[in-house]
């Protein structure tokens, strides 16, 4: 019989271990006899007292029976080898049609970064800026969180403490007026999409996106079985007069259109508001990366024109801070603050307190705003270098966009098919450099092909040769002179 001791414990307990699981695994047959204890302990080297204590202890838990004279027998506790999975076959019990649909929408991309190994320079939307003072100062209010942390739930809502630096923050920064009672904390913009189709959708009831516009939402909606319908963009971003007669939900992104960019005029932003007023419908407002602009006039969030209490505000720490925070906000009209109260004290009890304590006491004694000055500055340097890269390197392939604020760029090909920038970017990867393309982000085809660059993370310098070699690139594709 082959029994190995695992080296963890005791020896008898390490004995009793490896012998339940050789009868669980049906190693050793129901009705079989085991080895004499005077002949196991000499087989492992230990003394005949251990192995007699651990076949009494099996024999008290029903694992092994005595047989007067005859030795120790393994009892017949109904354990049978699995009969061999049959190929083809249908799982017993069939997924839902959400479960059908979440794995349809999400393409089983659940670890970001995974498709990046071996590049050189990724030009990846979304990678985040990364710095080692914020880590630092990050490091101290979790400590000083923990030494005053209350370990009971939470407040499903979100800390009161976080919840009054989020309206005093949006009072001076976005120009929204919110009560702490407006607002829910929340674990990223994902959740706060989740809980509005939990909240505000019945089946087939259709959400209106723009088109092109961010997939997180187009995915959470398409699971949950929302009919989703895609508005035009263009260079000013959502075009109101393209809104459909019927609508439950608008998601909007009037700061900066994601991906192109466009900052939505107040003419539009009013359009947008009495249609919503006409149609009965709620508006989710993503303010993803309003705080970053670098020149212009900013304008304050729709929220602030909302006097129908239509618009729902979502606001996010995954660009200001970092996005394995995993927190958010929402400020929500008076009649659905119970609503979605409920959704997510049923989804998750709350937001995790120590996070919520740290984020508290970082807005509350200013280093979270000292972290947003630093990172606009980190960024708008990188901005630049993108700039300034792109129009050396590839300014006769691509029309850049150049929106004045957030994270990334959206750029043109000036001629070419959508075929053809979807063999620049395999083109590219194959030399090291992560490049892609802005088509995934349309319902419909997009009207023209191009290219969605995200600059956070990499510094000046690693942009600067990520552009050369996309102007290398571009050549050896023929997209370029
Ligand atoms: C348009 C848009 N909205 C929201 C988010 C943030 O999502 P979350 O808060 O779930 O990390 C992102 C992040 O990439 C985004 O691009």
């Amino acid at each position: 019989m082959y029994v190995e001791l695992d080296g963890q414990g005791p020896r008898y307990a390490q004995l009793i271990r490896s012998l339940k699981s050789a009868i669980l695994e049906v190693r050793l047959a129901p009705g079989s006899r085991v080895p004499a204890s005077r002949n196991l302990a000499n087989e492992l080297g230990i003394s005949r007292n251990t192995v007699l204590a651990a076949y009494e202890q099996l024999q008290a838990e029903g694992f092994l029976h005595a047989r007067v004279g005859s030795g120790s027998y393994v009892a017949d506790i109904g354990n049978r080898l699995p009969a061999p999975p049959r190929v083809g076959v249908v799982p017993v019990a069939p997924l839902s049609d959400y479960a059908r649909r979440a794995l349809n929408a999400s393409d089983g991309a659940f670890v970001p970064g995974h498709e990046h190994k071996g590049l050189r320079y990724n030009l990846q939307y979304g990678v985040p800026l990364t710095n080692p003072a914020l880590a630092s100062a990050w490091r101290r209010e979790i400590n000083r969180a923990v030494e005053r942390a209350e370990f009971d739930y939470p407040d499903a809502q979100g800390l009161p403490a976080l919840r009054e630096q989020i309206c005093d923050y949006l009072a001076r920064r976005r120009g929204v007026t919110a009560s702490a009672d407006d607002v829910l904390v929340i674990s990223g913009t994902q959740q706060a999409f989740a809980l509005a189709s939990r909240a505000l959708l019945d089946d087939g009831d259709s959400v209106v996106l723009e088109d092109p516009h961010y997939r997180g939402a187009r995915q959470i909606f398409a699971a949950y079985g929302a009919r989703v319908r895609g508005v035009r963009v263009d260079d000013e971003g959502l075009v109101p007069s393209a809104l459909p007669n019927q609508a439950r939900l608008a998601v909007v992104t009037p700061s900066h259109q994601f991906p192109t960019g466009a900052l939505l005029p107040l003419a539009r932003r009013m359009e947008l508001l009495e249609w919503a007023a006409r149609q009965h419908c709620w508006i989710i407002e993503d303010d993803y990366d309003g705080e970053f602009r670098f020149g212009g006039r900013p304008l304050a969030a729709l929220k602030s024109l909302d006097r129908d209490g239509r618009v729902i505000y979502i606001g996010s720490y995954s660009k200001t801070l970092f996005p394995a925070l995993r927190l958010g906000y929402m400020v929500l009209p008076a009649s659905l603050r119970e609503a979605f109260r409920a959704a997510k004290w049923l989804e998750d009890r709350g937001s995790n307190t120590l996070e919520q304590a740290a984020l508290a006491h970082f807005m509350a004694t200013g280093g979270f705003e000292r972290h947003l000055r630093r990172a606009a500055q980190s960024l708008r340097a990188r901005r630049a270098a993108m700039l300034a890269g792109l129009r050396k390197h590839a300014g006769e392939a691509l029309e850049v966009v150049d929106s004045n604020a957030g994270m990334h760029l959206t750029a043109w090909l000036r001629s070419g098919t959508h075929a053809d920038c979807e063999r620049l970017a395999a083109h590219a990867r194959e030399r090291g450099l992560g490049l892609y393309t802005v088509a995934p982000y349309s319902l419909r085809t997009a009207a023209r092909p191009g290219l969605l660059l995200g600059y956070a993370g990499l510094p000046p310098a690693d942009i600067e040769a990520a552009l050369r070699l996309l102007g290398r690139c571009l050549r050896e594709t023929g997209l370029l002179a």
